[in-house]
């Protein structure tokens, strides 16, 4: 068995239109991590979902998901989901909705009921659980989205752009959620474009344009990659170390020396040769990619090998 919630060997969408929205995807998701499926508009994140929900019918899918093949549908009683977009009848209120999902769940009355006030609970609808959905913000409709996606205990849910619509306030709520979903066990796949929150609370990242995924791995490497150190001082710089540093293909711009590095070890020269020089360091900080610089960096890249490809301008 396969030691991925979600291990997709080969996953292509063509839409009927022609429009390829996923070419030929490969995508692993490790059980209880939070992966994070970012890409711009249009990329293919919830053709992506869909696939793997059989809502659609993939062109070409090879694959499983918690251990079954892809497009069984007996996955998705261990699957929750809250889709894009997602809009539920205005008329019920917050607390039947969760209900319906729980009876399509099949939950028993006594296990519907418990399960509703304990979700309504987590999701800070419980005051609120008792009106009609036309009278609810963006951002509780969406509270009552994510309730009703757990109703089942699912082993793995997915969120497409749970925070469309929510404040930053809101937001702060949402990852903390997200997080308490791993907590609990679950494997959780999230589609976003807001790259600052996903970079908070995911594991594991994927970056997908115009159907391919371009970079994944840990938050933590992808970031890591070409970090830099920034070494402030004080006093005069030999001008033997000045050379070096050059020589070192460090920057130096008044008080500060930034150089490139991997990690802390590779500084360590620079600081035995500013102390034996008796140059004072007043501070060494670390700065790594956001996942926000990363993702354009990505993203720039990849329109600037098709534009080659093509034979055109980037
Ligand atoms: N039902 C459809 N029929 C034809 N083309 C579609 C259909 N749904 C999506 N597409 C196209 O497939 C591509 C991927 O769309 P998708 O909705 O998966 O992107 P996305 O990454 O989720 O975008 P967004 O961030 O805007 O939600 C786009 O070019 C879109 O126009
Ligand atoms: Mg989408």
């Amino acid at each position: 068995m396969s030691d991925f919630a979600v291990d997709i060997e080969t996953l292509r969408k063509r839409y009927s239109n022609g429009v390829e929205a996923l070419a030929g995807v490969s995508l692993q998701v490790p059980y209880g991590s939070i992966f994070g499926l970012i890409g711009p508009n249009g990329a293919g994140k919830s053709t992506m979902v869909k696939s793997l929900l059989s809502i659609l019918r993939p062109t070409e899918c090879r694959g499983t998901m918690l251990g079954e093949k892809i497009g069984n549908k007996s996955i998705l009683a261990k699957v929750g989901y809250l889709p894009e977009h997602a809009s539920f009848p205005d008329y019920l209120t917050g607390r039947q909705v969760i209900e319906y999902a729980a009876g399509l769940a099949n939950l028993s009355r006594a296990a519907c009921r418990s399960r509703c006030d304990m979700l309504l609970e987590k999701v800070g609808m419980t005051e609120a659980a008792g009106r009609n959905i036309r009278t609810y913000s963006k951002g509780m409709k969406q509270r009552i989205g994510l309730a009703q996606a757990l109703i089942n205990d699912p082993v793995v849910v997915f969120l497409d752009e749970p925070t469309d619509g929510v404040d930053p306030e809101g937001r702060i709520d949402f990852k903390n959620m997200i997080s308490s979903m791993r907590g609990d066990g679950r494997t959780v796949f999230v589609n976003s474009h807001l790259l600052a929150e996903v970079e908070q609370v995911a594991d594991r990242v994927a970056i997908l344009t115009k159907g391919r995924i371009i970079k994944q791995g840990l938050v933590e490497d992808l970031t890591r990659r070409d970090a830099r150190y920034e070494v402030k001082f004080h006093g005069q710089m030999p001008v033997a170390l000045l050379e070096w540093c050059h020589q070192q293909q460090m920057k130096i711009e008044g008080d500060r020396i930034t150089c490139r590095a991997d990690g802390p070890l590779q500084i360590q020269p620079l600081i035995d040769r500013l102390r034996a020089a008796l140059v004072v360091i007043r501070e060494i900080k670390e700065e790594r990619f956001s996942l926000e610089e990363l993702f354009l960096q990505a993203v720039t890249q990849s329109r600037e090998e098709s534009a080659t490809a093509k034979g055109g301008k980037p």
